[in-house]
C-alpha cells in the first residue's frame, strides 16, 4: 500500500533551513536591471499544498501529487508529517510527491518545527478527524501580527472536542467530532482549512459560515473531494461538509501559485519590462490584474500564457488588502516597492494582518518616500531608489526588497534570504533568465 521510500534531502534541507548559518547568511546581490523579458513558468502555490499535505494524514492509503515546488516550508512540512511516522517520496525534478500516512505512531508535534512555521498547525484538524487526539506547540509569533487560533479552537470545540493548554502545547482530544454551525468572526484561511478537514469525517454535517474563499482553499476542497469527502460551497463564504465515513488515496496537481505570480508580474512593472508568464491561472490573478491595470500597466492573454507590458507613464493607486476576492495581503508589500517608483501619491491600507508593514523601513532605507498612519501607508513617488544594505524581514518584505533593488541605482545587497526561500522556489535564477542581474552570495561572497 505505501512506498517505503523516505527522502534524505528533506532532513538536509530542514537543517540549512533552521539552523544552517551559511543559509542564514546567505544573501541576494541584485544591481539595476531594466525591461526584464522573456517566459517564465509558475510554480505549484507554498499556500496550497501545505494544507494539502496535512490533509494526506486523513487516510491510510497514498496520495500523488504533481506540481509540488520545493520549497522551505514544504520540507517543514515534510519533516513533521515524517516524524509522525508519515512515509515520503519527493522527486524534486519531476515535482511529484508521494505520501502515506498509514497509520502514524504519535499525534504529537515538535515544537522546534512548529515553532518556526504557522503552518504547522493545519495538522490538527486532521488529526483530530483521524484520531481523535492531537498535541501541538502554540504557533510562535509572527513578524507581521500577533496571528492567534482562536477560530481554529472555535471550531474544534464546535465540532465536539475538548481544549486544554498548558506548558505552550494546545492538547486536544474527542471522543467523536460531530458535524456543527461554526461562525468565523473573519474569514481566516487556515481556520476555515483546519476546520474543513476535521469536518470530512465528523459525524453528520458542518456548515463553516463567513468562511475564507482563497483559491488554496478550493484547492484543498477539490483534493478532499477527490478522496472521497462531500463538501459544498467552497470559494464562497458559506461552506458545508457532510462527513463520511473514510477518505481513500488520490492523485491531484497543485494550483499554480497566484502570489509568485503577481510578483513577477510586479517585476515586469517596475523594470519597465515585458514577460509572459505560463501557467497561472487567470480568475485567481483577477485582484492583482485589476490594480496593476489602474497604475497603467498592460496585461493581457496570449498564446503561451499572461502577458505584462509597460507603455506610457505609470499612474499612483489606492489599495486595500481585503480577503479573496479582495487585494492579497500577501501582495501588498511587493506592490508598494512599485508605487515608491510611480510619481504622484499612492495609498496602502493593510486590513488583513496588524503589522504588515516592516518593509517600509527597509524601503525607506533605498530612498523611498513612505509615511505610515495607523493602518495606512502614504506613499510619494521617487524619481529614484538607490542601491543599498537591506534585510528581508518576512518572506514578502523580502520579495519587495529584491523588485526595489532591481529598480534601484547601483548594487543591493539583502540579507536574511531564507525567509523568501520560503515561499519562491529558485527565485533569482527565475529572474536571471529574465535578464535580471542578481546573485546569491553565501557569507563568504561565492555565488552559488
Ligand atoms: C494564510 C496564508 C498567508 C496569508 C494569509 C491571509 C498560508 C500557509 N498562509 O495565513 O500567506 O497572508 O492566509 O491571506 O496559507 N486570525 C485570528 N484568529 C485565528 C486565525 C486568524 O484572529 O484563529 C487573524 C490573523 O491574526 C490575521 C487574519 O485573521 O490577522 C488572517 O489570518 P489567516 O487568514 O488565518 O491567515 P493564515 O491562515 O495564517
Amino acid at each position: 500500500m505505501c512506498e517505503s521510500q523516505t527522502i534524505g534531502h528533506t532532513i538536509f534541507a530542514i537543517i540549512l533551513y533552521y539552523k544552517g548559518d551559511a543559509e542564514i547568511m546567505a544573501k541576494f546581490i541584485v544591481e539595476h536591471s531594466e525591461n526584464l523579458s522573456g517566459c517564465i513558468k509558475i510554480s505549484g502555490s507554498k499556500n496550497a499544498v501545505l494544507p494539502i499535505l496535512a490533509a494526506s494524514i486523513l487516510t491510510e492509503k497514498e496520495c500523488l501529487l504533481h506540481q509540488v515546488p520545493a520549497l522551505t516550508d514544504v520540507y517543514a512540512m515534510i519533516t513533521i508529517l515524517e516524524n509522525l511516522g508519515a512515509t515520503v517520496t519527493f522527486d524534486t525534478k519531476k515535482e511529484t510527491l508521494k505520501i502515506c500516512s498509514g497509520v502514524l505512531k504519535k499525534q504529537e508535534e515538535e515544537y522546534e518545527l512548529a515553532e518556526k512555521m504557522r503552518a504547522s498547525f493545519l495538522i490538527m484538524g486532521p488529526l483530530l478527524a483521524k484520531y481523535k487526539q492531537a498535541k501541538i506547540p502554540l504557533p510562535g509569533g509572527c513578524p507581521i501580527g500577533t496571528r492567534p487560533v482562536d477560530l481554529h479552537l472555535k471550531g474544534f470545540l464546535a465540532l465536539g472536542c475538548k481544549i486544554k493548554q498548558e506548558h505552550g502545547y494546545i492538547d486536544i482530544t474527542t471522543k467523536g467530532l460531530k458535524g456543527a454551525n461554526i461562525y468565523l468572526d473573519f474569514p481566516s484561511v487556515g481556520a476555515t482549512e483546519n476546520i474543513m478537514m476535521a469536518a470530512t469525517l465528523a459525524n453528520g454535517v458542518t456548515m463553516i459560515q463567513n468562511a475564507a474563499a482563497e483559491p488554496e482553499i478550493s484547492d484543498l476542497a477539490a483534493f478532499l473531494k477527490k478522496m472521497g469527502a462531500d463538501i459544498e460551497g467552497e470559494g464562497t463564504d458559506t461552506i458545508v461538509i457532510r462527513g463520511v465515513k473514510e477518505l481513500n488515496g488520490t492523485e491531484h496537481t497543485i494550483i499554480p501559485d497566484r502570489i509568485e505570480a503577481g510578483t513577477f508580474m510586479t517585476a515586469a512593472a517596475i523594470t519597465n519590462g515585458d514577460i509572459i508568464l505560463e501557467n497561472i491561472n487567470e480568475e485567481h490573478l483577477k485582484p492583482i490584474i485589476a490594480k496593476l491595470s489602474e497604475t497603467n500597466v498592460k496585461i493581457e492573454m496570449v498564446k503561451e500564457g499572461l502577458r505584462i507590458y509597460r507603455k506610457g507613464k505609470l499612474q499612483p493607486i489606492h489599495l486595500k488588502t481585503m480577503p479573496f476576492p479582495g487585494f492579497p495581503t500577501d501582495m501588498q508589500a511587493p506592490f508598494m516597492s512599485l508605487m515608491t517608483m510611480i510619481k504622484g501619491t499612492s495609498l496602502v491600507t493593510e486590513t488583513v494582518f496588524e503589522n504588515r508593514f516592516q518593509h517600509v523601513s527597509e524601503l525607506k532605507r533605498m530612498g523611498a518616500n513612505i509615511k505610515i498612519e495607523s493602518r495606512s501607508a502614504v506613499i510619494e513617488g521617487v524619481d529614484k531608489l538607490t542601491g543599498s544594505q537591506v534585510k528581508a524581514t518576512d518572506l514578502r518584505a523580502g520579495a519587495a526588497l529584491i523588485l526595489s533593488a532591481l529598480a534601484a541605482e547601483g548594487k543591493t545587497e539583502i540579507s536574511d534570504i531564507y525567509h523568501v526561500e520560503r515561499g519562491y522556489y529558485k527565485i533569482e535564477e527565475k529572474l536571471k533568465s529574465l535578464g535580471a542581474k542578481i546573485l546569491r552570495c553565501e557569507d563568504d561572497n561565492e555565488e552559488s
